[in-house]
């Protein structure tokens, strides 16, 4: 692809997502949205403000939302599983303490769901080698794993088509890395159609995904950089109070003691600010303009104050939730038997479409 035609394609997308998110509020049934995490570690405060937050808006708008623990997909850029079923834990219980409800919306995890997996097959057939070679995400997660390509690294973008293929959603909320992956899911969408023909007349089995942009990192690392686990600046979910205040405490500024939100000149402080205005909800200058001289000291006791207060519920609700291993079991199975009905019924019509229907 060259340059220019990424450079259109994205432009397609933004435009095309902005139009989305006006129309939601207007028609929220029209809609089902797929979204999902990867159990490689626990989620953090940028999650909260980000992914969590969308998640939980939409939910309320009354949008049917399926939330995937892509846990086949830990394995693409690892050799191992790592702590998983801790981390799984760990991401429902952030997901029920950030208010997903899990009658409103289906919680699930990819090795519970045979009959999502299996779409991978007739998927695999849809796609050239050349095509996965040349995607720019997979390409750059190869580098930064440090690991040669294996056959699920270079596959899983069709894997992630049948995560949202299944389920026939038509709305994946994405950052802008994620692009390559939404567009190969529409072309197999559409070459299934093309090569294998329809369960119905006059129906496509699969619908056209389109992407919900959403903004990247919307706050750094206490270090003004970007959050990583073995940097030591990032604020977890799951951390305490205390916790938080070390953290913060530690958290890189600068010596001058007149506060601005400033993010290309001084990345570290502004974020700590924009920080404070997302706790409480208020706007970043507003911010700066109400700790003015008062220094790094000011602006640090305001930001710890205010998250701290602002993760209370989270924190309360996540002590709960970790009591009641029953409960979420049971919160993971009664997800996980949803999307297999739902997904037995798409590879039904699958089977059908391909004349595999014995
Ligand atoms: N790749 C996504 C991530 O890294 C997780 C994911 C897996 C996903 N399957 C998906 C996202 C399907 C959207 C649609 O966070």
């Amino acid at each position: 692809m060259t340059q220019a035609h990424e450079q259109s394609s994205l432009e397609r997308t933004i435009t095309r997502s902005n139009q989305i998110n006006a129309e939601l509020e207007k028609d929220p049934q029209a809609y089902r949205v797929l979204t999902g995490d990867r159990p490689t570690g626990n989620l953090h405060i940028g999650h909260y403000f980000g992914s969590l937050a969308n998640r939980v808006r939409l939910q309320e708008l009354g949008v049917d939302t399926c939330i995937l623990i892509a846990d086949y997909q830990v394995i693409t850029d690892r050799d191992g599983v790592g702590p998983i079923k801790d981390r799984v834990y760990s991401l429902l219980v952030d997901y029920l303490a950030a208010g997903i409800d899990p009658a409103k919306s289906m919680i699930f995890i990819h090795s519970a769901i045979p009959a999502l997996n299996q779409l991978m097959l007739p998927f695999l057939s849809l796609v050239s080698d050349a095509e996965l070679r040349r995607n720019p995400t997979v390409k750059s997660e190869l580098e930064d794993a440090g690991i040669p390509m294996s056959g699920l690294m270079l596959t899983y973008p069709v894997h992630q088509a049948a995560d949202i293929l299944f389920c026939k959603a038509n709305l994946v909320p994405v950052g802008k890395d994620q692009i390559p992956h939404i567009e190969m899911c529409r072309v197999i969408a559409r070459r299934f159609d093309e090569r294998y023909g329809r369960a119905e007349p006059g129906k496509p089995v699969f619908p056209q995904a389109d992407a919900l942009l959403t903004s990247g990192a919307l706050i750094l690392g206490t270090d003004g950089t970007k959050m990583s686990k073995s940097k030591g600046n990032v604020i977890e979910l799951g951390m305490s109070a205390d916790e938080t205040t070390q953290t913060l405490k530690k958290a890189v500024t600068d010596s001058d003691r007149h506060i601005t939100y400033d993010p290309i000149n001084r990345p570290e402080v502004a974020n700590l600010v924009a920080l404070a205005a997302l706790c409480l909800d208020s706007t970043p200058e507003a911010i700066a303009e109400q700790i003015g001289d008062g220094g790094a000291g000011k602006l640090k006791a305001l930001v710890t104050e205010a998250l701290n207060e602002r993760l209370r519920g989270h924190r309360e609700a996540r002590l709960e939730l970790v009591k009641d291993q029953g409960y979420l079991e049971s919160v993971l199975r009664e997800g996980n038997q949803r999307a297999c009905a739902i997904a037995e019924k798409t590879l039904d019509e699958v089977r059908a479409a391909m004349s595999m229907a014995y």
